[in-house]
């Protein structure tokens, strides 16, 4: 173990915002994610609103989370919105066919929600069916949920208990249209696009920000024709889609808590090309939005490994470790530091699916490293954006090389500047030299994130293995800081 040193240069050159929508997360009727992760037995023995458990929306509002993206995923694009509605006994069964072949009972539908939704403090961010769904039935949820009117479908709303409108205004046009939304190609998707959204109405104090199914990873060529053939005033935004395997091999992805440091490399090389996909994506924007009023939504990512054995492969619940702690890290600073143009993102997903901030067990539930670094970096939520110039040795295993640390920093309305690091480098400290340009700052205070391995989870036995920790690593030399980030760590740093 050695130290070795880095440099940061951060300047107040920027007039842009971090938009605290890229901390938005996504929970899809899949698995435990919906069923059993928010919305539970009325006998379970937790704190309930309804059938809500309370123990989660408290985590959950404890980091404010700002948007939650429903209700998928593949299931948006099955899913009829009037089974979800009325006397929760008279709405229809479906099998979910996506996930594991359950059944649905459609119990947890519109109402409930958006109940979840104010019960978070959270926007609803609504996924419409394209693939299965008719553009009628698309129009009439957006009057269902939105219109004041004395229509049919808006007095449905008012009789079901919600005499205002729910004033819902992120709208997802179909989900992966190129994949399980309906195998399109993006000529045809962005003509249905145009279809879609031109019959989904605003409403008085509803204007509806429209989010085109984007590209698959390094789909390039959706992401030009769909710019090309889709004025950018009918879109307010276009969607992402990229998961980190760890292997990069989706047939055998890799385990959640078992990798050596080969396996840990690999994934962190496959984290990191996000950078590279943002970069390329927006290269494309830009030639057609150059005044990028169009918004990437990275709305999901994160890792996706082999699910935990024992479980039903189709429920996708997978452990979470020091590891996907770094992955969060770094995707939020890559994120933060291409805010001109990401200005809204979905965690994949929030309870008991994938990368999740919160593992529940019946009654039970964690949180897990990587909610911990939604909390760390919830500072940087709608605060100003500073732009950072980094130097960093390189990490690396077997001749290959990827840069030991990343960052990104802000200024909230108080005026209180964080800087949030990451150092990828599981076997050495590294000191970072930071300065600062038209910066004034005297006090520094810090909070960390780390464990004695990368493998290293929380459990229901253990749930606060790994946990914030105030951080003493820092020096103050004259009108610079010295920060001495620990192998494998996350460092969020207070200048007041
Ligand atoms: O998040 C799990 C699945 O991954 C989603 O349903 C789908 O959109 C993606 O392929």
């Amino acid at each position: 173990c050695q130290q070795e040193t880095a440099s940061v240069a951060i300047s107040n050159d920027s007039k842009l915002t971090i938009s605290k929508h890229i901390y938005g997360q996504f929970a899809e009727h899949l698995g435990h994610g919906v069923y059993g992760g928010f919305w539970v037995d009325k006998t379970l023995p937790v704190k309930k609103e309804g059938r809500i458990r309370l123990d989660v929306v408290d985590a959950l509002k404890k980091i404010k989370i700002p948007n939650l993206r429903w209700p998928g995923g593949c299931f948006a694009d099955e899913y009829h919105w009037r089974d979800g509605i009325g006397p929760s006994a008279l709405r229809p069964r479906m099998v979910n066919t996506n996930w594991g072949g359950t059944t649905e009972d459609n119990s947890f539908g519109t109402h409930e929600f958006l109940e979840l939704c104010k019960l978070l403090n959270t926007e609803p961010y609504v996924a419409g069916n394209v693939g299965s769904g008719t553009v009628d039935e698309m129009s009439k949820w957006i009057e269902y949920l939105n219109s004041n009117s004395s229509s049919s479908v808006a007095q449905l709303r008012k009789t079901n208990g919600h005499p205002e409108p729910y004033k819902v205004t992120f709208w997802g046009v179909g989900n992966e249209s190129w994949g399980c939304g309906g195998n399109m190609t993006p000529e045809y998707y962005a003509d249905l696009f145009k279809r879609y959204a031109s019959f989904a109405k605003d409403y008085p104090g509803a204007r509806l920000k429209k989010i085109a199914s984007g590209p698959n990873s390094d789909d390039y060529n959706w992401t030009e024709v769909c710019m090309k053939n889709i004025p950018n005033w009918m879109m307010w935004g276009i969607s992402l889609h990229y998961y980190t395997v760890p292997t990069g091999n989706w047939g055998h992805k890799g385990s959640a808590t078992k990798f050596d440091e080969k396996e840990y490399f690999t994934t962190m090389v496959n984290c990191l090309k996000m950078e590279e996909l943002v970069n390329k994506h927006s290269a494309i924007m830009d030639k057609y939005d150059p005044e990028k009023k169009v918004a990437l939504v990275v709305d999901e990512w994160g890792v996706w490994t082999d699910a935990e054995p024992g479980t039903n492969p189709g429920f996708l619940y997978q452990q979470n470790s020091m590891r996907d702690a770094l992955i969060a890290g770094t995707t939020l600073n890559i994120f933060n530091n291409h805010c001109d143009r990401v200005k809204m993102a979905a965690l994949a997903q929030t309870v008991n699916v994938l990368q999740s901030l919160i593992l529940t067990d019946k009654d039970k539930m964690l949180l897990t490293p990587t909610y911990h670094i939604f909390d760390l970096y919830k500072v940087h939520q709608d605060a100003k954006f500073l732009p950072i110039k980094l130097n960093t040795p390189e990490y690396k295993v077997d001749g290959k090389e990827i840069p030991a640390v990343n960052a990104s920093a802000s200024q909230d309305v108080a005026g209180r500047i964080h800087i949030s690091f990451v150092n990828l480098d599981p076997n050495n400290s590294i000191s970072v030299s930071t300065s600062f340009k038209n910066i004034k700052w005297t006090t520094a205070t810090g909070q960390a994130l780390t464990s004695a391995n990368l493998t290293d989870i929380n459990t229901f036995q253990k749930p606060n293995n790994i946990h914030i920790t105030g951080f003493n690593g820092i020096k103050k030399d004259g009108d610079k800081l010295t920060v001495d980030l620990p192998s494998k760590s996350v460092v969020v740093i207070e200048l007041q």
